[in-house]
């Protein structure tokens, strides 16, 4: 009897824990449900209820189709290339400020404007606005562009502008020169219209951002600051509105960057005295390099998926995906570090899920015959939000676990704050306005840029940056830029202009609408 009492007894503890598990389980599961169900992203927008500032409106004709698209092409014609932070080709960016001149005549002799020059090459617009109350905010884009070589396979020369099939071809295109005109042929036209703003804002265009915006972003940003400037929000490049590009969404998605990833160049170097190759020491100075090398290699950092700004990314594209997806983009509270494990196979989207390493330059001898005394290797790693540059910097000292090597840190900065996108946020908002007014099929979600603009100097005067032009990117499109090929379709360049037209006026509002939310957080 004790025998089997024992038994029931220990059946009945079972069921007991096997029924909790399947209670919680099914909790589990209901909250994951009702999340699923329940992340209504457009919340908050409230469309209809938002002031009517934007009264002009752009109706582009044959003419005007015409002078944008020259204007266009013409800034593409000037090769505002820079190669290194010393190599600049000052002569076209002299050339290209006597040409905005020429091409924005109302947006330099308005009385509205303030223009001047930066470092020489960059320019800085203040567009005074007749409500000083509201605290202004800065659009920025860049004139410099990285070289080009029509022999490594242009279809047009990169510097010609040429049209193919509605397209415009040319280095540039889309980064950084369609935002650039993009920006000013909006004012212009603004201007001409008789446009005066509420709401002040100031125009940035660095000259130096491919090759870290040392003198034109840095220079602009000392100026501002020098004259206690507060900026709402500042608007510069970085992500666009992906079609087709993100596997499994359903319609266009315009990403809006909140944030950058940090950066860090580290050197790592071996030296020992030198020898002849005759009498090689066990060890050698590229043997012990690359082993630390491969250290680095083999064991990335930690998955961090989850806990940076992709997180709300994935929870507002979710409603756009089908189950599977949906139930556990919904609910990266659970599904995270299954998520990670998929995310982490492909280079492009591991850079979402942790601090990447690359391996960029190895150096190492000058003989045959000579054992070298030096050998030194270069790694540029992308910090992840959740990670902060000493944090990393630890990580490599403990991985590399060679006193042998030296560690140094070359350069490199903390990832950028993560800007806010709630209903309060008053640059996402208008952003998000204007993208849904103009394509009422796209979804807005919030996304974070892996590389860097000049924004990231940006910090001290706002606490919203927002990386983000309506460029429509579709399969392949990534690769053009920096790429070959780059190009941009002529109608989407008309949308460009529209955008920043309708963008300006929309910045005019007193406040946001109130939101009723219906975004139930768990
Ligand atoms: C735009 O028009 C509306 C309605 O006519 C008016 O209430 C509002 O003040 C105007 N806004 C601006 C910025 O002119
Ligand atoms: C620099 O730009 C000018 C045009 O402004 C061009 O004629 C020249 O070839 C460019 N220099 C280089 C090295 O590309
Ligand atoms: C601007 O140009 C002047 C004269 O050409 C030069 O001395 C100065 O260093 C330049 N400044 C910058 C920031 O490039
Ligand atoms: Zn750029």
């Amino acid at each position: 009897m004790t025998d089997s009492g024992s038994k029931f007894r220990i059946f009945r503890f079972l069921k007991i824990i096997f029924c909790s598990f399947l209670i919680t389980i099914l909790l589990l599961f209901t909250i994951a449900s009702i999340r699923t169900f329940s992340l209504d992203v457009n919340a908050g927008l409230q469309l209809a209820r938002w002031e009517q500032t934007n009264n002009i409106s752009l109706v582009i004709d044959h003419q005007q189709r015409e002078e944008l698209l020259a204007n266009f092409k013409e800034a593409i014609r000037i090769p505002t290339v820079s190669v290194t932070q010393t190599d600049i080709n000052t002569t076209a960016l002299r050339e290209f400020d006597r040409f905005l001149r020429k091409a924005f005549p109302s947006v330099f002799s308005s009385s509205l404007v303030r223009h001047e020059l930066v470092a020489n090459y960059s320019h800085l617009f203040w567009v005074q606005g007749s409500q000083p109350s509201l605290v202004p905010y800065m659009l920025l884009a860049h004139i410099d562009v990285v070289p080009a070589t029509e022999s490594d396979g242009w279809e047009a020369p990169p510097f010609s502008a040429q049209e193919i099939d509605g397209f415009i071809y040319g280095r540039g295109t889309i980064d950084d020169k369609s935002p650039v005109m993009g920006i000013l042929q909006a004012l212009e036209y603004l201007l001409i219209r008789g446009y005066a703003p509420r709401r002040g804002f100031y125009i940035g265009l660095g000259h130096d951002e491919e090759v870290n915006g040392f003198h034109g972003a840095k220079n602009i940003v000392r100026i501002l600051k020098e004259r206690g400037v507060q900026l709402s929000f500042v608007l510069d490049e970085g992500l666009a509105i992906l079609d087709g590009v993100i596997t499994g969404l359903e319609g266009p998605a315009a990403l809006i960057g909140l944030s950058e990833k940090g950066s860090a160049t580290v050197k790592l170097s071996v030296s020992m005295v030198p020898g002849h190759s005759s009498m090689p020491p066990r060890e050698s100075t590229i043997g012990i390099l690359s082993a630390a090398v491969k250290r680095l290699e083999d064991n990335p950092m930690p998955r961090l998926f989850g806990y940076g700004p992709e997180r709300e990314t994935f929870e507002h594209l979710a409603h756009k995906f089908g189950l599977p997806m949906k139930f556990i983009m919904s609910n990266l509270w659970l599904f995270s570090p299954l998520l990670s494990r998929i995310l982490e196979r492909k280079p492009d989207t591991n850079a979402f899920v942790r601090t990447t390493t690359a391996v960029t330059m190895f150096n190492a001898g000058v003989k045959v015959n000579i054992i070298p005394s030096h050998a030194e290797a270069y790694v540029n790693l992308r910090i992840h939000s959740a990670q902060s540059l000493q944090e990393v910097l630890d990580l490599i000292q403990s991985t590399v676990g060679d006193q042998r090597v030296k560690i140094e840190l070359i350069n490199g900065f903390d990832p950028l704050p993560v800007s806010s996108a709630d209903e309060r946020s008053l640059g996402f908002q208008i952003i998000k306005k204007t993208v849904l007014d103009m394509f009422p099929t796209v979804t807005v979600a919030p996304g974070i840029c892996i590389g860097n603009t000049d924004s990231r100097y940006f910090k001290d005067l706002t606490n919203d940056i927002y990386r983000f032009s309506p460029v429509w990117f579709k399969p392949g499109d990534a690769q053009r830029f920096h790429g070959i090929n780059e190009r941009i379709s002529k109608k989407n360049y008309e949308e460009l202009v529209v955008f920043y037209f309708s963008l300006i006026q929309n910045c005019d509002i007193q406040k946001l609408p109130e939101s009723h939310s219906s975004v139930h957080e768990l």
